[in-house]
C-alpha cells in the first residue's frame, strides 16, 4: 500500500519542488497533501497533471501521514515539527532548527544514509543547508580516497536560497535599474541586482556570518568532526543554482586526473570538466537538474597535497527537494516507516 505524504511550505520555492520531484520520481504515495499558512488556504499548486488545494498548518490533522516534508522556515518548524512528530508522522525538515540537535539525523543520503537510523529518537530528520549538500556531495569520495585536512570554500549563492521574495526582490530591482527607478532593498542586506553581497543570515560574534558557521557545523556532522573547514558565503544575482570555489587540502596524494576518475563514478556527481576545450558548468546550466556538477579540477600548489575544484548544483533541488525526497525514499526502502509503524 503506498504513503500519505504532506508536504508544509508547499506554496514556497522548496515546496513547489517537492511536489514537482515527488512527482517526477513516481514517489509510491496514495495521497500528497499541500499545506500552507492560512494566508494559501484554498489555493491551487501543481502536482504532475493535477492540482492540490492547499489546506491550513494549524487545521490539519496528521494522524495517518507517514511522512511530512517541512519547508516553512525554522520559527514554523520549531513549533510545529514536534507536534507532527508525535501526531506519528516521520517529519524531514528542510530549515536550521533542528539540524544540529545530537537526536536528530542530518542526513545527505550519498554520504550519510546509515545515520538514518537514528530518526525515530525524535521523529525527525533534517536535511542540509542548500550549500553544505552539494558540497559533501562532491567531498565525500575524495575524503574516502585521500582524508580531507582542511576546506577553504567561497560561495556564490542564488537569490532562490532566501526563498520567492529573494526571487522578486532580484527581478524588481533589475526592471528598476532600466527604468531608473528608485531601488530600496528589503529582503537582502544591499542591493542585489548587478552586484554582490557577502553578507547571508546573521553576524556571529567572530565576525563570520551564520551562513558560513552551518557550512562548518554541518560538513562536521555529516562528512567528519575532524575536517577543518571555513567559508565565505556570497550572495549574487542569479535566480536559481549555488557555485562554490573549493580548495581542498588532502593527507594523501592524490591527482587531478584520479580526482576526475573518483568523481565520475561517484553517486550524484556529474564531471563536466575538459579546460582544452574550456568546459565547465554554470548554475544557469545546472538549473532543474539533480546532480552535483563539478568542474575546473586542478591542483593547488600553495599546499601540500591541494586541489581546488568549481561545483555547482540547483539549490532548490539537490541544496533542499531532492535531498529530502532522497531521505524520504531511504527510510521507505529500507523498511523503516513500516518498522515504525508496526512498533
Ligand atoms: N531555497 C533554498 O535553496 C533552501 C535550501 C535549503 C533549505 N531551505 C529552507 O526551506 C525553508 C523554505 O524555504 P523556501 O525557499 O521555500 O521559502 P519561501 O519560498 O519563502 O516559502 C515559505 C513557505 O513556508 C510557508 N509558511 C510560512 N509561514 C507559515 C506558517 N506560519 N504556517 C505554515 N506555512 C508557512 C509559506 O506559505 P505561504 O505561501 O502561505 O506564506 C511558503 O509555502 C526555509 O526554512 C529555508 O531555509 C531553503
Amino acid at each position: 500500500m503506498g504513503m500519505k505524504i504532506a508536504v508544509v511550505g508547499a506554496t514556497g520555492n522548496v515546496g513547489r519542488e517537492m511536489l514537482e520531484v515527488l512527482h517526477e520520481r513516481a514517489f509510491p504515495a496514495d495521497e500528497v497533501v499541500a499545506i500552507a499558512s492560512r494566508r494559501s488556504q484554498g489555493t491551487e499548486v501543481s502536482f504532475g497533471d493535477r492540482t492540490l488545494k492547499v489546506q491550513a498548518l494549524e487545521n490539519y490533522d496528521f494522524s495517518g501521514t507517514d511522512i511530512c516534508l517541512m519547508s516553512a522556515g525554522g520559527v514554523v518548524s520549531k513549533e510545529w515539527s514536534p507536534k507532527i512528530a508525535r501526531a506519528g508522522a516521520v517529519v524531514i525538515d528542510n530549515s536550521s532548527a533542528w539540524r544540529t540537535d545530537p537526536d536528530v539525523p542530518l542526513i545527505v543520503p550519498e554520504v550519510n544514509a546509515d545515520a538514518v537510523e537514528g530518526f525515530s529518537k525524535k521523529n525527525i530528520i533534517a536535511n542540509p543547508n542548500c550549500s553544505t549538500a552539494q558540497l559533501v556531495v562532491a567531498l565525500k569520495p575524495l575524503h574516502d580516497r585521500a582524508k580531507i585536512k582542511r576546506v577553504v570554500v567561497a560561495t556564490y549563492q542564488s537569490v532562490s536560497g532566501a526563498g520567492k521574495e529573494g526571487m522578486d526582490e532580484l527581478f524588481n530591482q533589475t526592471k528598476a535599474v532600466y527604468v531608473a527607478d528608485p531601488i530600496e532593498p528589503k529582503k537582502f542586506q544591499k542591493r542585489i541586482a548587478f552586484n554582490v553581497i557577502p553578507h547571508i543570515d546573521v553576524f556571529m560574534e567572530d565576525g563570520s556570518t551564520k551562513e558560513e558557521w552551518k557550512m562548518v557545523a554541518e560538513t562536521k556532522k555529516i562528512l567528519d568532526p575532524k575536517i577543518k573547514l571555513v567559508a565565505t558565503c556570497v550572495r549574487v544575482p542569479v535566480f536559481v543554482g549555488h557555485s562554490e570555489a573549493i580548495n581542498v587540502e588532502f593527507e594523501d596524494e592524490i591527482s587531478p586526473e584520479e580526482a576526475r576518475d573518483i568523481l565520475r563514478e561517484a553517486p550524484g556527481c556529474l564531471v563536466v570538466d575538459n579546460p582544452a576545450e574550456a568546459t565547465y558548468v554554470t548554475p544557469y546550466e545546472c538549473a532543474g537538474e539533480d546532480a552535483t556538477y563539478i568542474s575546473r579540477i586542478r591542483s593547488d600548489p600553495t599546499v601540500d597535497n591541494g586541489l581546488s575544484l568549481w561545483v555547482v548544483a540547483d539549490n532548490l533541488r539537490k541544496g533542499a527537494a531532492l535531498n529530502a525526497v532522497q531521505i524520504a525514499e531511504l527510510l521507505m526502502n529500507r523498511g523503516l516507516i513500516g518498522k515504525k509503524k508496526a512498533a
